[in-house]
């Protein structure tokens, strides 16, 4: 079995469009180290964990938090939308479950702000059938913001109550004006109701608050071990994504050390995780998207429902071309494969292996977009299965066409599968020897 004791700081990110299982594979690996982070992303995510049936989905707290003992840190790339954490921490109160304790929040974090939401939503509609197809939450606005700097709220702004007022009450008045004169909008926000709400937010929260780097360095030195918790994937990156049906953050491993604040060097293991299939919610290319009746038993067979949205999952084969080159971007050392029990029952299980445009071959998972939209997958089809695998324990005990099938993706993606996952449950995950 992979010995995970050995593996150093480790980052877990997704290969495809999110929505890929890191969740599970975060929760199944948190036992190994102290702290979990999340370092980029906000409220967009949608990480599950089931734990002997009880199921959680957490979107802006690190899923490591249901390890207790374990610290979770939300480092400074983090789009935070602090009513909704507290929401989190509060709803798994309710379970018993008490994380507060656990919890890190970085000062250096940027804020996202009813009127972030509101702007997301309200270019969306704008946007018609052009629409990225956002989760709404606020993600784009919020980091617009960052980078134009003036209109940004952090933390650490937070614990100046005065100052804070006086700043939320310009950006609002200039929201305000903005909304009405691009989107014809009659109803201002009131930014003394949002000042009062996000004050009194942070009363809740001021003993998680602190200077997340500086917690970083004495960790490491002290020996602790940092697990990464990438969230979307890979292929919604800012600036390796398909642009511009992305999200606005760096999700692929590279955005580790900017939006923790750790050094570049400090990630030594990369796994990448992925379903047996690929999926994708909101709009943008899908070469190996099934808009047929296989498409629909997936999604049937694997619940793919958004997490976040409660949209249905677009659902394809395994794209192996996207899969290779977010496997590079990333420095994926190791593959996490998940959902071998969805592909059950199909006579024959397709995996693509190139893109064509015109009869011609294209070179690899290319950048633009229209090409990409409108590519021909090459797909190679292997045997399916009969027999759910979703009882197995162990790699030897996969049903002969998985394991084929599993070598298959090895061999087109270039890194050796780790784990393979055959049901929800934490315990239905087969580590191998690699
Ligand atoms: P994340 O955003 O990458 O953490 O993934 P999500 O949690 O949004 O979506 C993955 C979904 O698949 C969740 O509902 C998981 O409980 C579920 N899941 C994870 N691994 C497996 C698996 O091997 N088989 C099945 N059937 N479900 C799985
Ligand atoms: P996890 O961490 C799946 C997608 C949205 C949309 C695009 C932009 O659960 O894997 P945004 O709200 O970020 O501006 O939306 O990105 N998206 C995700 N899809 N899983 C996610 O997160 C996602 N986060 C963003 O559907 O297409
Ligand atoms: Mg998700």
């Amino acid at each position: 079995m992979m010995d995970f004791t050995n593996l150093g700081h480790t980052c877990v990110v997704g290969l495809h469009w999110g929505d890929e299982g890191k969740g599970k594979i975060v929760d199944l690996l948190t036992e190994y180290f102290d702290v979990v982070v999340r370092f980029n992303g906000g409220g967009n995510a949608g990480h599950t964990v089931q734990i002997e049936g009880a199921k959680f989905a957490l979107h802006l707290l690190p899923v490591g938090v249901l390890r207790p003992g374990k610290t979770a840190v939300v480092g400074p790339g983090v789009a935070l939308d602090l009513p909704r954490i507290i929401e989190e921490i509060e709803a798994l109160d309710t379970r018993g479950i008490h994380v507060a304790g656990q919890l890190r929040l970085s000062d250096r974090s940027h804020l996202v702000m009813p009127y972030h939401k509101k702007q997301d939503r309200l270019s969306e509609e704008a946007l018609g059938n052009r629409k990225i197809g956002t989760t709404a939450r606020g993600i784009g606005p919020c980091y617009a913001d960052k980078m134009l700097r003036a209109p940004a709220l952090r933390v650490v702004d937070l614990l100046k109550p005065e100052q804070f007022r006086t700043r939320v009450a310009a950006i609002v008045e200039q929201k305000n004006k903005l909304f009405t004169a691009l989107y014809d909008d009659r109803e201002p926000l009131s930014a003394d109701a949002i000042a009062d709400e996000y004050l009194a937010c942070a009363a809740k929260v001021q003993p998680c608050i602190c200077d997340t780097t500086s917690f970083f360095d004495k960790a490491v030195q002290t020996g602790q071990r940092l697990l990464f918790e990438g969230a979307n994937g890979t292929l919604l990156d800012i600036d390796h994504g398909t642009f511009p049906f992305v999200t606005s953050s760096t999700t692929s491993a590279i955005g580790v050390p900017a939006g923790a604040g750790v050094p570049a060097s400090t990630v030594r293991t990369v796994l990448g995780v992925t379903k047996a299939y690929t999926t994708r919610v909101g709009a943008g290319p899908f070469p190996t998207e099934l808009d047929d009746a296989v498409g629909q038993h997936i999604r049937d067979l694997g619940h793919e429902y958004g997490t976040t949205t409660g949209r249905p999952r677009r659902c394809g084969w395994f794209d192996a071309v996207a899969a290779r080159y977010s496997t590079r971007l990333c420095g994926a050392t190791y593959l996490a494969i998940m959902h071998l029990d969805t592909l059950t029952g199909l006579e024959r299980v397709g995996i693509c292996t190139g893109y064509t445009s015109g009869g011609l071959p294209l070179e690899g998972f290319v950048s633009d977009g229209e090409l990409l939209a409108r590519a021909e997958p090459v797909i190679e089809y292997l045997p399916g299965w009969r027999d759910n695998p979703r009882d197995a324990r162990s790699f030897g005990a996969l049903p002969e066409q998985v394991r084929a099938y599993l070598a298959r993706i090895e061999a087109l993606v270039g890194v050796p599968v780790a784990i393979a996952s055959v049901g929800p449950d934490r315990t239905q995950t087969l580590v191998r020897c690699v």
